[in-house]
């Protein structure tokens, strides 16, 4: 069960209405659920349970501190992208002993960093990252863990800006050449070849992609795994969410869970691949993201103004593009809520926001109760790939992020003091 519900006529985030927190925080404000955070982690975990298993919270979907320490709490690890992630990891208390790094252009810098760290394993995506891992761990005199990123070519039927396992993409290392690279690899003094690790693309809302890219990888690591004594074999994250109830099966209801709806769920996801992971006897991690947090969190926006047209009725409200991007960029759905639920017609309108860009909206032509100038929404489904793709266009400051615990809440991240956007900018002397 999220923990967004209506209590009376009140949008609530656990024990806490949301309009207070708006009230007390100002908005555009993200506001997450930790018990629908620990919920997500704890299916999965429990679902794996027959698999000796990691589960390496992917936070570029949400890498807010408080937001990974809880994840942490419960035993999580991370899959990480950047040095920069890394050492969040580290500043919100995880383990880096628990943490895989991913990425096609890992710099010398940053494996030096992620080798002093201890993490556990380098997701290795070229061959000539593989050379430099090797060379970074040579000069440090130390011996560095080194999986794969094998590309399956298997296609994940989602969005193209967020598939990841085919031919068309710059992810890991055809599935045709993978044993050779792990020939050469194995000659390599400084790396130990760990095991075998795939992604396939994010959003996935069937089971049958990861089933097949599973079934498709199998031969190649059991063989490879007896060849060089793997620990483990990664098969990447890529869980998908209900964002729009109205696609789903069962009662439109947006707070019920998927399994409600008989989509892809941790059982059932757990079901068909536990069968064919338990006879290779290795370790298994996954990578979820969006799955963990897109439902844990929202967006909270004002209603500035509503604008009628002879053809529209825009509903101008002070979160962008900038704050949530989704819509722009992958044409995403969010489900918009008003935070006081009211009876009566609904209008069709778009939700726009302030940007001077035509793709500033959230959403088009929607029926949505009529609301009017101070007036809340709630935008959905945003805890995953929202306040961390945040930008400062338009000069506008990130916005603030608030965790809620049953009957608690706290401020996670403050709102960004606007002059700290132009702090690092310099006006040369001639000026
Ligand atoms: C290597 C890797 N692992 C895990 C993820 C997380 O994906 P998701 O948030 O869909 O679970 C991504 C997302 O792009 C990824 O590239």
């Amino acid at each position: 069960m999220h923990g967004f519900h209506y209590s009376g006529n009140q949008l609530k985030c656990e024990g806490v209405s949301v309009a207070a927190l708006a009230k007390k925080f100002g908005t555009p404000l993200y506001v997450y659920s930790q018990r629908t955070l620990a919920g997500h982690f704890q299916k999965l975990d429990a679902a794996l349970a027959p698999l000796d298993h990691l589960i390496c919270f992917a936070m570029k979907a949400n890498s807010n501190l408080a937001v990974m320490r809880s994840l942490a709490r419960l035993g999580g690890g991370f899959d990480v992208v950047s040095e920069g992630e890394l050492r969040r990891v580290v500043a919100a208390g995880g383990d880096p002993r628990k943490c895989v790094f991913a990425g096609v252009g890992k710099t010398g810098a940053e494996i030096e960093f992620a080798l002093r760290k201890g993490i556990y394993c380098f997701n290795v995506e070229s061959e000539p990252e593989l050379a430099r891992i090797n060379k970074v761990a040579a000069r440090l005199k130390k011996i560095a863990p080194v999986a794969v990123r094998v590309n399956p070519n298997v296609d994940a039927g989602t969005h193209a800006k967020i598939t990841t396992g085919t031919y068309e993409n710059k992810f890991g290392i055809a599935f045709e050449q993978v044993a050779g690279v792990y020939a050469r690899a194995s000659k390599l003094k400084n790396l130990r070849l760990r095991g075998l690790q795939m992604h396939i693309g994010s959003q996935l809302t069937a089971v049958q992609p990861f089933e097949l890219a599973v079934k498709k990888v199998l031969p190649l690591v059991t063989k490879l795994a007896a060849k060089y004594k793997f620990e483990f074999f990664s098969i990447g994250g890529g869980l998908g969410i209900v964002y729009n109830p109205a696609l789903a099966s069962g009662p439109a209801a947006w707070w019920q869970t998927p399994a409600a709806r008989g989509i892809l769920t941790p059982a059932l996801y757990a079901q068909r691949l536990v069968p064919l992971l338990r006879p290779l006897g290795l370790r298994i991690l996954i990578e979820p993201g969006r799955f963990i947090c897109g439902n844990a969190g929202l967006l909270v926006t004002r209603v500035e103004y509503v604008k009628r047209t002879g053809r529209k009725n825009f509903v101008i409200v002070d979160a962008a593009m900038n704050d949530l991007i989704r819509p722009a960029f992958y044409d995403s759905y969010h489900e918009i809520v008003p935070l006081k639920r009211r009876g009566g017609k609904t209008v069709s309108s778009d939700v726009v926001g302030p940007i001077c860009e035509s793709g500033d909206y959230f959403c088009k032509n929607r029926p949505l109760p009529k609301v009017g100038e101070g007036d809340h929404l709630a935008l959905l489904s945003a805890g995953a790939y929202g306040s961390v793709m945040g930008s400062n266009y338009n000069s506008r400051p990130l916005a603030a992020e608030v965790l809620v615990n049953g009957r608690q809440s706290a401020l996670v991240r403050a709102r960004q003091p606007v002059e700290d956007i132009w702090a690092n900018e310099k006006i040369p002397a001639w000026l």
